[in-house]
This record gives structure tokens, sequence and C-alpha cells, in this order.
């Protein structure tokens, strides 16, 4: 366990806010949590991962603990699969690229997605047809008032589209230190369902490493680069409307593109309705929406968050105003 005081989370947030954590303490062991929780209990707590998916608003006044819990083990294999354990401080990408380089499958759709492995539960990760949920066996988090480390199976997180319940009942109230994901050692279940996948592919031979390239090609060309321009991926969730919503919204504006999810529910792109609502490239001062893809805002290099906050209440009203629908943000605001 290593301990800071004041420290800056300009390097540690990829929207590159600078604001500091008035005691901020590295998590490196789950022997560190037991210490931590004996000493100090489990008022006040924040916990940083890759700092991907977080929009900081203020200094931290509370502790921030930061998962740096390592380490990339294979418990049981046998001819099909193999179930990993994964410490919650692992660079996401870096594991995925693990993975590919074992060829393993499962997780190649969700290359170069920032952040931490700790962090990829709670708002259930996805992109290209994969989804976390997908090869999620199950994983350990230290519950703060219970003063004690649990197992969590699939069902108790309730995984929902960017969605768990460590966003909802447990927010806040735990720590992800270890997770297990089921991976393919077969070349069988690859998903290249997405549109700019089969297309990024074409001509060249699928397998899970190309899949990777592709993903990571595709991404790189949509997305910017966090240590370029800062951003926290898609700001906002897309939309799950209701089919009598949807059906409204398909009347005054026929060329509404749209995903239908279930029986009851449609998904909206919300990068379509910023699109229309004439947001994409825009900047406002210091921030504003990406020209290739206005879901995500972005840092100019120096915005505040509260800058960050208040332009997305502008796009936010702005959908509200022209389509009649709510848009929510993805990312955590601190
Ligand atoms: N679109 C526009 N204008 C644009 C860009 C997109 O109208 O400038 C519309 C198009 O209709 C397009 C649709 O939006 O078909 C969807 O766009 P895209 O395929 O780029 O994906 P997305 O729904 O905007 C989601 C995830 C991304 C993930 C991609 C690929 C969410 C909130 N975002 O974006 O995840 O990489 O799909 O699977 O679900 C993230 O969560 O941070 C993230 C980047």
């Amino acid at each position: 366990m290593r301990k800071l005081e004041n420290h800056s989370l300009k390097d540690l947030n990829t929207f590159g806010i600078d604001v500091n954590a008035r005691d901020f303490i590295v998590i490196e062991h789950e022997t560190d949590l037991f210490r931590w929780v004996e000493s100090h209990g489990y008022e006040d707590i924040h916990v940083l991962g890759g700092g991907s998916n977080l929009l900081l608003t203020q200094d931290i006044d509370g502790y921030l603990l930061k998962n740096e819990i390592k380490g990339i083990e294979i418990i049981v294999e046998d001819e099909e699969t193999v179930l990993v354990e994964v410490g919650g401080g692992e660079n996401w990408h870096e594991f995925v690229l693990w993975a590919v380089e074992h060829g393993y499958g499962g997780i190649e759709n969700m290359s170069l997605i920032p952040g931490t492995v700790g962090a990829a539960p709670i708002q259930n990760i996805g992109a290209y047809g994969v989804e976390l949920k997908d090869v999620f066996e199950g994983l350990n988090a230290f519950h703060w008032e219970k003063g004690e480390e649990w197992v969590f199976t699939k069902e108790e997180c309730g995984f929902g589209y960017r969605d768990s319940v460590f966003k909802r009942a447990l927010r806040n109230k735990v720590f992800i230190t270890r997770v297990y994901l089921r991976l393919t050692k077969q070349n069988h279940s690859l998903n290249t369902s997405y549109g700019a996948i089969s297309k990024e592919l074409t001509g060249k031979a699928v397998s899970i490493r190309s899949i990777s390239d592709a993903v990571i090609a595709i991404r790189q060309s949509k997305l910017p680069d966090p240590k370029v321009l800062g951003n926290s991926g898609s700001f906002f969730k897309n939309v799950e409307l209701s089919k009598e919503t949807f059906s409204n919204l398909q009347e005054a504006f026929p060329s509404v593109p749209h995903y239908i999810m279930d029986e009851q529910t449609i998904k909206v792109p919300t990068a379509w309705l910023i699109d229309q609502c004439g947001f994409k490239g825009v900047r406002y001062g210091e921030t504003g929406c990406y020209e290739k893809q206005p879901l995500v805002l972005v840092n100019y290099g120096h915005a505040t968050g509260a800058e960050i906050l208040e332009f997305s209440k502008k796009v936010q009203k702005k959908v509200q105003e022209k389509f009649n629908v709510r848009i929510s943000p993805e990312v955590n605001i601190w």
C-alpha cells in the first residue's frame, strides 16, 4: 500500500482533467484492503480504475483508492475453454492482447477499450456485438459495509446494457479485486456480425487475431486517442425506447436508425440524435463533440469537468427539445 497527499489526477483520467485527490492510496493486494478498513473504516471512499469512464468535476476530498491488483492466471482448462482469473488493476486492452497472443477467444471484439479489468463489469463493457457478460463467470469484490471479500456470480451482477448492480444498489459499495472470464480455445465462436468488422475483414482470414486487429483499426479511425485529445469514449448511452415511444419518434423522423432489441425495446443511436441537432464537430470553449463521432465529448486541453458537464447538459437539452427523448450519461460523474 502506498499513500500520497494532494495528488494530481491529471494523468489518471482519460479526459485529462486536473483535479487533486486529498488522500490517494494505491492498493496492490487484497491484504491492503483489509488493513485499510481496519484502520480507516469505509466512509468517504472512491475507487479509481483506469479513469477512462469518469468525468471529474471537483477535487476528491475523501479517500481515493487506486486499484493496482495485478495478475493473470489460468484456473481451470479443458479441451475447449480456459477459465482465467485476472486482477482488477490489470489494463483491459493489455489483457485482451495477452488472450489474443495465447489464442484464447471471446474478448477480441473488445480490443482497445480503455480502462481496467476491475472496472469492466461495472458498466458491462461492450463493443462490436460482444459484451463482457458473454464471457463472464464471476468476480471477487471487497464489500465495504461487510468488511470482507464476497464472491459474485454472473446472476448477482445484474448485467444490462452498460449497466450492472455495481452502478445501482452496490454503487460505491465494493472494490472489485479479481474477475473470472471463460475464454475459448477454438476459433469457432467468433463474432463478425457487426457491419464494420465484416467490412474490415473482407478478403482476410477470420481469426481471433484478425478480428482484434480489425477492431483496433476501426476504433483508431473513429475514436480519438485520449493521449492526444482527452475523452472518455461514449459520453452518453444509446437510447432504449418502448415500441410505442419509438413509433411516435419514427413518425416524426422516418429516417431514424434503430435496432430491435426484443419485442418491447428498440435501441436508437444517440450519436444520430446528437448529429441531427448539429453538434458533430462543434466546439464549445475547451470542450465539444468529436468530429467523427459526436457521442464522444472531448477536452481540447484546458477544459474543466464543470465545463464539460455544462456542455453535456446543453446537448441533452437540445436532443430533448428536438426529439422529446432523454439521453443519459454513460460516464460516471464525480
Ligand atoms: N451515427 C451518426 N453519426 C455519427 C456516428 C454515428 O448518425 O457521426 C449513428 C449511425 O446511425 C451509426 C450509429 O450512430 O450507425 C451507431 O454508431 P457506431 O456504430 O459508431 O456505435 P455507437 O452506438 O455510437 C457503440 C458503443 C461504443 C462501441 C461501438 C461499437 C455505446 C454508448 N457506445 O457506439 O462504445 O465502441 O458501439 O460497438 O454503446 C464506449 O462505450 O465508450 C464506446 C466507445
